[in-house]
């Protein structure tokens, strides 16, 4: 008896449970496919409800339909880690205390370590961060070409690059993505500098723009598969980014077949009628003045809101756009917020902090490592690593070495849980092992000492009221007396310096650190400088300091990661992702004059020529001197450190290569493998880097460009053979003349070696 009343009991709920799913609308039946499921959403929307998700209803968040059941939908920056809550309507950090994040390296960093895994690790852990603050897309990563040092984002960028972006910004995306949040690449495109960001009109080849400002996007929309991008501030070809026909339609949905949505940058909108037919898809950021000041809803007023209504009210749009927005905007919360599948989220866990270090250990490069000019017996080898059987006493120097770096910059501050400095990084990793060690500190000069942002506050004063004259004399006093002085300095994240809204004014090193540098070269010879930035800086005094890092701007565990490589606990193997020019003149946008362009009459527009075309970065400096004086009379000085340098404390050696076939078809790969040895007597890493020359082209090319790479950990004495692949895109140029991307048959060669300046195998071959 009991039995068959379970049976019957069982059969019930069955029955019961077929039911309630029959009757499941297909917009939340999460058997049946997306498509459909927006379909049937689309159909039920109401007007207003299509129009309320196309448009923010807070800083950044835009509502869901919450009579059909979606949630609202929320988005932060990006892209380093997520930035804490902010008010309502205001920039100001709302306060919370539960947002603080784990600061990851910033994106130049990414790209310094050349290494797609660690991409990959990045855009999960930011994705974990990301869950757990209920935030369904990253504002990030960005690809922007560096195209010159003094623009002030190129911190938050992958370099410049487009295969190294490209290969990077994929795994980023896909990592981010696997975790159910997605990814927003920006700021698409051509936003290569921040300076009059919002009047600035392009003026760019279209083999410029497709062979180098667009390939990263490209890749990001085709490979990496990402849910959003975000349409730059500037104009091209006299049209805004946002709502750009070319850019939007053409180039993006259409070639690329793009089917998430386009994202306004914040306060890049600003025409209703080009925003409803070129191309965006969600509106962010307009200005309003805020609920407190009394308006029912001021984003009613965004030009995607009541405006468009109108619009379609009064019959001069249909809701053809409109629906397709609608679609994209759908199509993005059952990737995000609909999606039930999504992982767990982990706020500031340890293993963040150590992919953090991880990051942070793989990109910071060590630029220039030599024996001290003063050498005696006890000093015989290259400064770096730190010899602690020797050194008794260690000099901190800079104001670098004591400031943190999360907070500022713009869009990208942070508001991390911890950051270990410098100072402490080290004074604590060595201090655990070497009690015999003293490391005393001295300022040296006085940069920044606003450190707050957005009401995120640093806890320690930096101020100190010496004069320049009394912090230099106190660092070459101590100095004097110190076994090795370490400086801190570089750039940070003030205004002007590396930061968003505008550009750097000068190349130089500011705050006096070159008289700084000088002067302590002069009392002690064993001088280590840290660079700390996004960008590369003149460093008029390198011949005389035989150890410069390269320490980026590399988030919550910096300290640590900057103490493992001096110290040698970690090999550096990060590799420049930017040509690091001797002087500003020798950057192929300073030296044809383009930069920051010309003002229009009206002084509302200022119109930049990129005159250098496709010769940005290395593809400059490599250019026959015969070809660059076409374009400036300025010829370059050898670079401080090429595109692709960075040393290690062992040594490498490559073999000759050898490629699988002599000639190759367009449907064909071309494989080169080459042997790489760890001759010195360390473990690891070195990035085994493939240019491509084509030797004949009916159209001018650069003489290298970076094909392939790919970093391998090599025990000491081991050898192992690396391979790089090459298939016909690799050989491909954009050819203006048909508007399409071309690989012309004829001969080629495969440039092979460990930076772009130390080439040490070439290979002919042939298309066909
Ligand atoms: C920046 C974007 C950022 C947005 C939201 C803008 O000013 O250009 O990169 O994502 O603000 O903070």
């Amino acid at each position: 008896m009991k039995n068959r009343i379970f049976v019957s009991l069982a059969l019930l709920l069955v029955w019961g449970g077929a039911k309630a799913q029959k009757s499941l609308p297909v917009y939340l039946d999460v058997r049946k496919p997306i498509e459909q499921r927006i379909d049937d959403a689309l159909r039920r929307m109401t007007l207003d409800e299509k129009i309320a998700v196309i448009h923010a209803q807070s800083k950044f968040s835009s509502p869901g339909v919450k009579r059909l059941g979606f949630p609202d939908f929320w988005t932060d920056d990006g892209p380093h880690g997520v930035r804490p809550d902010v008010l309502w309507d205001e920039w100001e950090q709302a306060g919370q205390t539960n947002d603080s994040c784990v600061a990851f390296p910033a994106l130049t960093c990414l790209a310094a370590t050349w290494n797609p895994d660690m991409a990959r690790l990045y855009g999960e852990n930011l994705g974990e961060e990301a869950l757990y603050r209920g935030k369904a897309m990253i504002l990030g990563p960005g690809v922007n070409i560096n195209r010159t040092p003094l623009a002030g984002r190129n911190f938050e960028y992958m370099g410049e690059d487009p295969w190294l972006a490209s290969r990077m910004v994929v795994p980023y995306i896909q990592g981010l993505q696997s975790k159910g949040v997605a990814a927003c690449v920006k700021h698409y495109a051509l936003n290569n500098d921040e300076e009059y960001r919002h009047q600035v009109n392009v003026v760019v080849s279209d083999r410029a723009l497709h062979e180098i400002y667009l390939p990263a996007f490209r890749a990001a929309v085709t490979e990496g598969g990402t849910w959003g991008i975000m349409g730059a501030y500037n104009l091209y070809k006299n049209q805004h980014n946002c709502h750009n026909d070319i850019m939007l339609n053409r180039i993006l949905k259409g070639d690329w077949k793009y089917d998430g949505v386009v994202v306004s940058d914040w306060g890049g909108c600003h025409n209703t009628d080009e925003a409803i037919r070129y191309g965006l898809d969600m509106e962010f950021g307009t200005w309003t003045d805020g609920l407190t000041m009394g308006k029912t809803n001021a984003y009613d007023l965004y030009y995607l809101a009541d405006a468009y209504k109108q619009l379609i009210k009064e019959g001069k749009h249909t809701t053809k756009e409109l629906d397709d927005k609608v679609r994209r905007v759908l199509r993005l919360f059952y990737r995000t917020t609909m999606n039930r599948q999504k992982p767990y989220g982990f706020l500031c866990s340890e293993a963040h902090y150590d992919v953090a270090r991880q990051i942070a250990q793989e990109g910071i490069v060590l630029l220039r490592n030599e024996k001290c000019e003063k050498r005696n017996e006890k000093w015989a080898a290259p400064l770096l690593p730190l010899d602690l059987t020797k050194t008794k006493r260690i000099l901190v120097v800079g104001e670098n070495a004591i400031k943190m770096m999360t907070v500022g910059g713009g869009s990208s501050s942070l508001k991390a849980q911890r950051e270990v400095l410098p100072l402490d990084g080290l004074r604590s990793q060595l201090s655990i092992k070497h009690s015999a060690l003293s490391i005393d500190y001295a300022r040296g000069y006085v940069g920044d000492t606003i450190q707050s942002y957005n009401g995120v506050t640093v806890g320690r004063s930096l101020y100190d009221l010496r004069t320049a004259d009394e912090l230099r004399a106190e660092a070459v006093e101590k100095a004097k007396q110190a076994d090795v002085v370490i400086v801190f300095g570089g750039l940070n994240k003030a205004d002007y310096q590396d930061s968003e809204g505008h550009d750097r004014k000068q190349y130089e090193l500011p705050y006096g650190q070159n008289e700084l540098v000088e002067a302590l070269v002069k009392a002690n010879p064993r001088v280590v400088f840290v660079n700390i930035s996004g960008n590369c800086v003149q460093m008029p005094w390198i011949d005389k300091v035989p150890a410069v890092v390269q320490g980026w701007f590399i988030g919550s565990e910096a300290g640590h990661a900057l103490a493992d490589v001096l110290t040698g606990v970690v090999n550096p193997s990060g590799k420049l992702p930017f040509s690091w020019y001797s002087r500003l003149e020798d950057c192929g946008a300073h030296a044809t004059g383009s930069y920051p362009g010309t003002w229009r009459q009206n002084e509302r527009i200022i119109d930049e020529e990129y005159k250098e075309d496709i010769f940005v970065g290395y593809r400059w400096l490599d250019l026959p001197d015969k070809v660059r004086a076409t374009m400036s009379k300025v010829k370059p000085a050898k670079p401080l450190f090429a595109f692709g340098h960075g040393l290690s404390y062992t040594t490498f050696s490559v073999t000759q290569a050898h490629a699988d076939k002599k000639e190759m078809t367009l449907d064909d790969n071309i494989t080169f493998t080459v042997s790489v040895k760890n001759t010195g007597d360390r473990a690891g890493a070195t990035t085994v880097q493939l240019y491509v020359c084509d030797l004949k082209c009916s159209l001018p090319r650069p003489v290298k460009e970076l094909k392939a790479f790919s970093k391998v950990m090599l025990q000491p004495g081991e050898q192992r053979d690396v391979q790089l692949t090459l298939d016909r895109r690799a050989l491909s140029f954009y050819d203006d003349r048909s508007q399409q991307w071309t690989a012309e048959s004829g001969d080629f060669e495969a440039l092979i070696g460990l930076a772009s300046d130390d080439i040490q195998s070439k290979v002919k071959f042939k298309l066909k």
